[in-house]
């Protein structure tokens, strides 16, 4: 992997993928996590006195058009009292108006418009990311949360202009790294969320690894459907319990035992715990035996993957 540690900056027009996917309330960022994130990472360039930074990120699930509501305008604030200086906004990420600016930059940061307002981004595009591309000498990724993308800002670009990891990927890559080559055992992973479908590979791999893997969240009961337990109106998967048959033969795999239960989603109406959920109950959640159970589980961890 190459970092930005290998680069001089010195006079460079450097295109950052950040992820200032932040969550928005009231048209105020109500979390500045993911711009701290990147300070490190920004500063670093900053220091070396670069033409130009051209920040770039995507707000939201915009689907190729133009919607104010995601425009990242929103974020201009916080960045600049975050990098204590001043941020240039182009309302829009490619094009000659915005080449223009940045070629006239005498070491400012600017911020790029929604890349997602653009079909291209999400695409892969060619000729977007060639656009993109244009903008800069040089390309920094240092959005570990969408590098698992295929998008122009992620992949495109990088076919098209030097590239390096910012110190954020830096970080994650080995702490994640370090888990996956040489963890402190026992490993244990916790994995919950709605969809068995989009963990697939992921349990796959962590069964590889770990020493326990622990189940929760609503994709629990497309697993549950599977061995054969009533899990009455819970949220599952049909089309996946076949797969989750495959599951149930490992060892490592951990799925709860009780399971806490309501009459509806909204609201807590009628809850119990139970073994088996009866028709008309809803999943939600794990029950106190498991609690216990999986409490016992990562009380004796010496690492814990928390998804
Ligand atoms: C995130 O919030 O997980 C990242 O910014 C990626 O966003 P996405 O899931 O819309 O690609
Ligand atoms: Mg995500």
């Amino acid at each position: 992997m190459k970092t930005i540690k290998q680069v001089d900056f010195k006079g460079k027009k450097v295109f950052i993928r950040v992820d200032f996917n932040v969550p928005v309330k009231d048209g105020k960022v109500s979390d500045n996590t993911r711009i701290l994130a990147h300070l490190q990472t920004i500063n670093f360039i900053l220091n070396q006195s670069p033409k130009a930074v051209i920040l770039a990120s995507h707000l939201g699930r915009p689907k190729g058009e133009r919607k104010p509501e995601l425009s990242l305008k929103v974020v201009v604030g916080e960045v600049e009292n975050a990098l204590n200086r001043k941020v240039i906004f182009l309302d829009d990420c490619i094009g000659e108006e915005i080449k223009k600016k940045i070629e006239n930059s005498n070491g400012d940061v600017f911020l790029l418009e929604n890349l997602r307002f653009h079909k291209g981004e999400e695409k892969n595009d060619e000729n977007f990311a060639r656009e993109l591309s244009s903008l800069a000498d040089v390309f920094v990724q240092d959005a570990f949360a969408v590098v698992h993308r295929a998008h122009a800002s992620t992949v495109g670009i990088t076919k098209l202009l030097p590239s390096y990891a910012g110190f954020l990927i830096e970080k994650e890559v080995q702490y994640l790294s370090n888990l996956l080559e040489n963890p402190q055992r026992p490993f244990v992973a916790v994995l919950g969320g709605a969809k068995v479908s989009t963990k697939i590979s992921v349990i796959e791999n962590l069964l590889k690894k770990v020493d326990k893997l622990l189940i929760g969240g609503a994709m629990s009961y497309t697993i549950l459907k599977a061995k054969g337990i009533q899990i009455g109106s819970s949220l599952y998967e049909e089309g996946f319990v076949e797969k989750a048959k495959e599951f149930l033969k490992e060892e490592k795999l951990i799925l709860p035992c009780d399971h806490l239960v309501s009459k509806s989603l909204k609201n807590p109406v009628e809850t119990k715990t139970v073994k088996e959920i009866p028709d008309g109950f809803y999943g939600v959640d794990i029950g106190d035996e498991t609690i216990k159970l999986y409490h016992e589980k990562i009380k004796n961890a010496k690492t814990i993957f928390w998804n």
